[in-house]
C-alpha cells in the first residue's frame, strides 16, 4: 500500500485528504487518475488540458468543469457579458476567453490585488478589463457594474469570507440580466477555519440555504402563510430568482421573476 499518492500532476493536487490510494479507490471506486480523466473530459478540461508553461496559471477544482460545461452551453455563439471576482494570474480569462471566443465575451476581472491590472496592458478594454477593489465595497462593486454591466453571468472566485461572499451577492445580482447566472465557487471554504466562519449559521452556505425560500415567497406572504407578517428578511432576495442550484462547493442562481402561483384544475371527476 502506498504511503500518499504519487501524483506528479499539479492538477490532482486537490484529491486529497485520503493518505493511501487504496483509502480512495474504497471511498470513490476510481483512482485519482481515472477520476480526473472522467471530470475533465469536457470542453473546458481540454481548454485546461492545451494549457503550457505560456500560459497564465488557472486552477479549478476538477468537479467544476461538467457543471460549467452544461449551464455554460446554452450561451455560446452569443455575445457575453461575464464579471469574475478574483483574477489572479488570469489564468480563468484564458479558460472563459477560449470557451466563448475572444469577441463573444467582454469580460471584467475585480481583485484586490494591483499586480492584476497588469493585465490590462495585453488586452482591450472591449474584451477585458480588469479593476482593483475588495468585494466587500459596494460602492466600488456599483461603479464597476455600472460601467461594464448588465452580465450574463457573475463568478465569485475572490476571498471565499463568507461575508465578502454575501455582500458580493447582496450588490451585484441586481446587475444582471433575466436569465443571468450568479455563480459562488469554493464553498468548502465555509467549513475551514480563516474564512470568516465562526458561526455556522452566518456561512455563505447558510446564506444560500435561507434564499431557498424565496422561491416560494409567494406562498410565504399568502393569506393562507402561518405567518403573513413575519417573513424574514434574509429570505428576501435583492432580485428575482427563479432557480437556486447547489452544487459540490458550488452554488449558482438563476435570476428572474419566479413564475406566479396558477393552479390548473383540469377535469371535473372527483373519487
Ligand atoms: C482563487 S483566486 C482567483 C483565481 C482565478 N479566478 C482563476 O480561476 O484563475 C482568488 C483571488 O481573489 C482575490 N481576492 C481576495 N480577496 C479579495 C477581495 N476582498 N476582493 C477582491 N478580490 C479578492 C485574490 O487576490 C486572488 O487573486
Amino acid at each position: 500500500m502506498q504511503s500518499s499518492f504519487n501524483m506528479d500532476s499539479a492538477h490532482l493536487i486537490n484529491a486529497i485528504s485520503f493518505k493511501t490510494l487504496d483509502e480512495y479507490v474504497q471511498r470513490f471506486g476510481n483512482t485519482p487518475e481515472e477520476d480526473f480523466r472522467n471530470l475533465t473530459s469536457n470542453r473546458l478540461g481540454s481548454i485546461l488540458a492545451v494549457a503550457d508553461a505560456n500560459s497564465p496559471c488557472c486552477m479549478k477544482f476538477a468537479h467544476y468543469l461538467p457543471v460549467y460545461t452544461q449551464l455554460l452551453a446554452p450561451m455560446m455563439n452569443k455575445r457575453i457579458r461575464m464579471l469574475e471576482i478574483g483574477v489572479q494570474h488570469g489564468g480563468s480569462y484564458r479558460l472563459w476567453r477560449n470557451f466563448f471566443g475572444e469577441d463573444m465575451l467582454q469580460w471584467t476581472g475585480i481583485d484586490i490585488k494591483q499586480e492584476c491590472l497588469s493585465m490590462n496592458k495585453r488586452f482591450q478594454p472591449e474584451n477585458a478589463l480588469v479593476y482593483c477593489g475588495s468585494q466587500s465595497d459596494i460602492d466600488f462593486l456599483d461603479f464597476v457594474s455600472l460601467k461594464r454591466g448588465k452580465f450574463d453571468i457573475i463568478i465569485d472566485d475572490g476571498s471565499h469570507k463568507s461575508s465578502d461572499i454575501i455582500a458580493s451577492f447582496q450588490t451585484l445580482a441586481k446587475y444582471l440580466k433575466s436569465d443571468g447566472l450568479y455563480i459562488v465557487e469554493d464553498l468548502h471554504a465555509c467549513y475551514w477555519d480563516g474564512f470568516d466562519t465562526s458561526c455556522k449559521d452566518s456561512t455563505a452556505v447558510s446564506f444560500f440555504q435561507n434564499l431557498v425560500h424565496s422561491l416560494n415567497i409567494q406562498a410565504a406572504n399568502n393569506a393562507r402563510a402561518f405567518s403573513s407578517n413575519s417573513t424574514p428578511k434574509e429570505w428576501s432576495p435583492p432580485c428575482g430568482i427563479k432557480r437556486i442550484d447547489f452544487h459540490q462547493s458550488m452554488v449558482v442562481c438563476y435570476i428572474g421573476i419566479p413564475d406566479p402561483l396558477i393552479e390548473w384544475k383540469a377535469g371535473s371527476a372527483i373519487l
